[in-house]
């Protein structure tokens, strides 16, 4: 039986008694999710995995996105584990150095969303003793909750073309060292439409499933309103109230909700300051099944 600590801010929790290179029992899963969608981000401090412990803990929540071809290529045993660094090594990174640092949802930018990412802290960047390289988020329960009644209505049954290009393309705006998407890279990658207000499938509830980093269109409103409104949305999901940022600590195990969530990384460390996350990013291929949520169901009706 673990512990469920709630921060005293809009997102987070910490889960204290749960070693998570473990099996899980049904009913503890159940809780965990329901914590999750009700704090949208939970740590888990102190715990010691090995990249197939990771991934059995993350395959929990629903499949991860795939082999990640940078680990594939470098012959990792697990390449289902991506790697988060800035740590060089013959003279190239032994993983992405800038992942993340614009705010977004993972995969929003694909037919099957996101739901979960699971990270490991294993270096963390510290300056005068202080940690660096947080992950930042916004709490998208509270932003829906908090638009104009009027507008909810209004864009009620509104849908959203996501981009990954457009994610892309601005990091490079922004100094990001990488080059355009070929035409085959982005076909692998096409646009999607998603709605833009999504019931949650733990906590019942609407959320905003719009993001700065790939959401491109409002399809239902004519292109400069669209714009107009998504400039109003993204300034509305980033309000200083809905969000919160997690300082990590080496050995924090984070699990956050990408659908009621957006984030991003704080890119405020140098590159002789190392960074090393190894990362899961889980896709919503469960959480939306009767099956999957009948516990969690349970569990609820219980409390
Ligand atoms: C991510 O967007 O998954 C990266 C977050 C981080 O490195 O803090």
């Amino acid at each position: 039986m673990f512990t469920i600590r709630p921060g005293t801010a809009i997102l987070g929790a910490t889960i204290e008694g749960l070693d998570a290179a473990q099996p899980i029992a049904t009913g503890d899963f159940a809780r965990l999710l329901i914590a999750l969608g009700r704090h949208g981000v939970l740590r888990l401090p102190d715990q010691h995995l090995d990249e197939a412990q990771l991934r059995a803990f993350s395959e929990r929540f629903g499949e991860i996105q795939g082999a990640i071809a940078k680990e594939a290529e470098a012959g990792r045993a697990v390449p289902e584990v991506g790697t988060l660094s800035n740590i060089r090594e013959g003279g190239r990174y032994i993983g992405f150095p800038d992942a993340g640092q614009d705010w977004h949802t993972d995969m929003s930018y694909r037919d099957v969303m996101g739901f979960v990412n699971v990270l490991y802290g294993v270096v963390i960047p510290r300056r005068d003793g202080r940690a660096l390289g947080g992950t930042e988020f916004a709490n998208m329960h509270a932003a829906y909750d908090a638009l104009p009644a009027e507008l909810r209505d209004r864009l009620a049954d509104a849908t959203v073309t996501h981009d990954f290009n457009q994610y892309w393309e601005n990091a490079r705006r922004n100094g990001a060292d990488r080059p355009p998407l070929t035409p085959a890279q982005r076909s692998t990658r096409p646009p999607v439409v998603h709605p833009l207000f999504l019931t949650h499938p733990i906590t019942g509830r609407k959320v905003l499933y719009c993001n700065p980093g790939y959401a491109a269109r409002i399809n239902e409103l004519p292109e400069a309103e669209s714009d107009a409104m998504l400039s109003f949305l993204f300034a509305h999901q980033l309000r200083p109230e809905f969000r919160w940022t997690h300082v990590w600590t080496e050995n924090d195990l984070l699990v956050w909700d990408h659908l009621g969530t957006i984030h991003r990384a704080i890119g405020d460390y140098t590159r002789d300051e190392p960074r090393l996350i190894r990362r899961c990013q889980v896709m919503a291929t469960k959480v939306f099944t009767p099956d999957f949520l009948a516990p969690v169901h349970a569990a609820h009706a219980a409390m």
